[in-house]
């Protein structure tokens, strides 16, 4: 069921969440299943509802640094980032304190806790409302696209209570930094860009990480049904086509993540897209080739991740 934000749906919400219900919150970077993070029992719902596996982590969503000071430990480093980015599409991976009430299912066991605060007034609302620290991952099956409408999330979860919060701004997930070591490490490029964050603390350990600590590093995920076919000047027989820029192709089947070549619209419109043209009518999805810079970099993790070999 899709909710308008008013008093009336707030309060709803929050009595979902406080009996260890879910329900879909949108966030700036896409939707997310929001669970009670301090109860096994909400945390294992999320779990058994995406399907995912239980070794994959979860981010933990506050409305507010703060929030977090009972749950983890904090760095120079994290202080300086949270101030700089927060609210915003940033996750900060900081070691667990014991004393934490957040359920040791949410954090799959790890002695570490990523964390984060979202840019939007609706979960903004509601966390500031809750007043409990909400567990959240994309609010779709695993290893599909993650949902940027209240509308994808039906599809995928036609029972659940669902605050509508329109398109979502930023259309990626947030960016995932370890600061668990001596020098960050980026485990997921995201909604946040690297020179934007290297820009306020300097060098970032980018090197791909051996040990899957964040499973949305596995390399299939964010799939649509059909196969991609990357770095595609133009779509071939039976394919559809997402360009990226100025292009000659026209027809039902292609759409174009930013005709002006801007990097943030296509970030906004990729997940949307994917998920459009993925339809029986095709053989194939065609992609674009994409420029590595600024959110180009999680643009491109998130196209490479969907067109690689499917694991399950
Ligand atoms: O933008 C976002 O981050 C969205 C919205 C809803 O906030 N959430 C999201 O959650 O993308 P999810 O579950 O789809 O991705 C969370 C990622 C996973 O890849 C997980 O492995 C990683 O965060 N993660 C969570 N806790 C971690 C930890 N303690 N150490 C390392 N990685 C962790
Ligand atoms: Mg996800």
């Amino acid at each position: 069921m899709i909710v308008l934000p008013t008093d009336r749906s707030f309060e709803e919400a929050s009595c979902l969440l406080r009996k260890g219900d879910l329900i879909g919150l949108p966030t700036e970077t896409v939707y997310g299943l929001a669970a009670n993070a301090t109860q096994d029992l909400a945390v294992a719902r999320i779990f058994e509802q995406k399907k995912r596996p239980i070794f994959n982590p979860l981010i933990i969503h506050g409305p507010s640094k703060e929030a977090f000071k009972n749950h983890v430990s904090w760095n120079e480093t994290s202080d300086i980032l949270a101030d700089a980015f927060w609210p915003g599409p940033l996750t900060l991976v900081l070691p667990r304190l014991t004393s934490s009430s957040v359920s040791l299912l949410a954090s799959a066991g790890l002695d570490s806790l990523a964390v984060r605060v979202p840019h939007h007034p609706i979960a903004l609302t509601l966390l500031k409302k809750v007043e409990i620290p909400l567990a959240a991952p994309s609010a779709n099956p695993s290893g599909k696209v993650s949902p940027t409408q209240a509308n994808h999330v039906e599809e995928d979860f036609p029972d659940l209570f669902i605050l509508d919060g329109g398109d979502t701004s930023v259309g990626l997930e947030s960016t995932i930094l370890d600061l668990t070591t001596s020098l960050p490490r980026l485990l997921r490029p995201g909604g946040l860009s690297l020179e934007a964050i290297q820009a306020i603390i300097g060098p970032i350990d980018t090197t791909p990480q051996k040990l899957i600590k964040a499973p949305g590093m596995m390399t299939s995920h964010y799939a649509p049904t059909l196969p991609l076919r990357l770095n595609a000047d133009e779509p071939l027989e039976g394919e559809a086509y997402l360009a990226f820029g100025p292009t000659s192709c026209k027809g039902n089947h292609i759409l174009n993540l930013s005709e002006r070549s801007n990097l943030t619209e296509a970030a906004a419109n990729l997940f949307k897209m994917l998920r459009f043209l993925d339809q029986p009518d095709f053989q194939r999805i065609s992609v674009a080739s994409i420029p590595f810079q600024g959110l180009g970099l999680a643009l491109n993790d998130r196209l490479y991740r969907a067109a690689a070999p499917r694991e399950l």
